[in-house]
């Protein structure tokens, strides 16, 4: 068992470069699945009973991300070894990790590892700046050597992970998309990285609001700083994150 087959939906990146981080650890051969632009991955993929599946999601609202769910319920198992990774904020992961665990268990895997890593804050870069940083990078290489080791003492137990039922209620879709300001210079490079195509490719200013599931993909993607949220609601939620996510926590790891 030396292959690994890695699932990521990461609109911003943390939670790629921590999955990617756990595989660099391990040090197998390994498989790349991105399944951030929806649209791009509508097929069934199969992992073999020899493979080792790593999924990673970022955690929106204390919860697996809606947007992703039917995706990731076109990954088939077979019985296989699955690794379930969660990237969050600096606030809360709440619920899931153990709604990934779960839902991959319904997927046929059996999830033998898991872990919660944080990344740099979607909405704001002053909550958890630049992370993961060098310190969640060896913590997920660290997690890497871990399940490698738990594998070759052929130690198949599943994990516990904290987390409630019923999971977290899911939040009302609210209406606060990023918008375009003047400093966007239509280099259309957000339309690109939105994942469900919600930014009009030639005037990236106009935004489906039904669409958008506020990811900010579309900001952090942006070197001309020309996009930003001017919602009320949202400017308000950033200040209370600012003001009380600003305790480091460190990753957590389930083995
Ligand atoms: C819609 C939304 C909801 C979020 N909810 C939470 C949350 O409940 N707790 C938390 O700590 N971070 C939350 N975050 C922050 C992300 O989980 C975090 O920045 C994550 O690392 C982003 O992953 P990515 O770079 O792979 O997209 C939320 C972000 C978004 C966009």
């Amino acid at each position: 068992m030396k292959r690994v087959q890695y699932f990521y939906f990461s609109p911003t990146s943390n939670t790629k470069r921590v999955v990617e981080g756990i595989i660099k650890g391990m040090g197998f051969e390994s498989a790349e699945n991105n399944l951030t632009i929806i649209a791009k991955n509508l097929e069934e993929y199969i992992v073999e009973k020899d493979e080792i599946a790593i999924v990673g999601v970022p955690v929106y609202a204390g919860r697996v991300p809606e947007v992703i769910l039917e995706t990731l319920k076109r990954i088939k198992g077979n019985g296989g070894i699955a690794i379930a990774v969660v990237t969050y904020g600096n606030r809360a992961y709440d619920d899931a990790l153990l709604e990934l665990k779960d839902i991959l268990k319904g997927q046929n895997f059996n999830v033998i590892a898991g872990g919660a890593f944080v990344g740099e804050h979607s909405y704001t870069k002053q909550v958890a700046t630049n992370r993961p940083d060098k310190m969640d990078e060896e913590k997920a290489e660290y997690f890497g050597k871990k399940i490698v080791a738990k594998i070759e003492e052929k130690d198949f137990n599943e994990i516990i992970v904290p987390g409630n039922y019923p999971y977290k209620e899911r939040k009302a879709k609210s209406v606060f998309s990023p918008h375009g300001n003047r400093r966007c210079v239509y280099c259309r490079h957000c339309p690109g990285a939105c994942p469900v195509g919600a930014i009009d490719m030639r005037k990236p200013d106009i935004v489906d609001e039904e669409k958008c599931i506020h990811c900010c993909a579309c900001i952090k993607v942006c070197t001309f700083n020309g996009r930003e949220l001017l919602d009320e609601g949202v400017l308000e939620k950033i200040k209370w994150l600012e003001e009380n996510c600003k305790e480091r926590k460190e990753p957590q790891i389930f083995i």
